[in-house]
């Protein structure tokens, strides 16, 4: 199952194309602060950044399954407030999740604050793939071929090669 939440869709075509190449199902995670507009986005969005509630998912599922993946934007370096409220959540103890982040410019940072989310909740976190997304969205071909990458990473006979 692959969660994910966007806002203005760079998100939603890197979670399109982990469908296309894996054929696991789609979740898209709804919230209010989708609709919020300005000033009112600013405030709210950027106060998510603190704390680990995250902002309210209004179709949070019942259960997960044992491995899962999440996509989020950063906002204010953290992964945005309906990921954080949902990693917060969903009940995650125990579970294998992989996480793919989009942001403006992705740093070791983003990757590291996702991190601690997932350890306090007791998942197990897998390796976090950060995507890039200065170019609107990123071009369908080379997002395929970076999330398969890091899906399928490089043996290491073929990496002696
Ligand atoms: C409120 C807000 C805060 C953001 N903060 C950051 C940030 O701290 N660092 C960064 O690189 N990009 C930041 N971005 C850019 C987004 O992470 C990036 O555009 C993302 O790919 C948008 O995904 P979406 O189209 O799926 O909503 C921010 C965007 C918003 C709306």
């Amino acid at each position: 199952m692959i969660f994910y939440y966007s806002r203005t869709d760079k998100t939603k075509a890197v979670a399109q194309a982990l469908h296309e190449i894996t054929g696991l199902p789609l979740y898209p995670l709804e919230s209010d602060i989708s609709d919020a507009k300005g000033f009112l986005f600013a405030v709210k969005s950027i106060a998510a950044a603190f704390g680990n509630k995250g902002l309210p998912v209004r179709n949070m599922p019942e259960s997960v399954p044992e491995e899962i993946y999440l996509c989020a934007p950063v906002w204010a370096g953290e992964p945005a407030g309906p990921m954080k409220y949902f990693i917060a959540n969903a009940g995650l103890e125990r579970i294998r999740v992989h996480t793919i982040l989009t942001a403006m410019t992705p740093s070791r940072q983003h990757r590291t604050h996702v991190k601690k989310l997932l350890d306090r909740v007791g998942a197990f976190s897998g390796d976090v793939l950060q995507i890039a997304t200065t170019k609107q969205p990123p071009e369908a071909e080379i997002l395929r071929e970076h999330i398969q990458a890091w899906l399928e990473p490089p043996t290491e006979a073929a990496e002696a090669e």
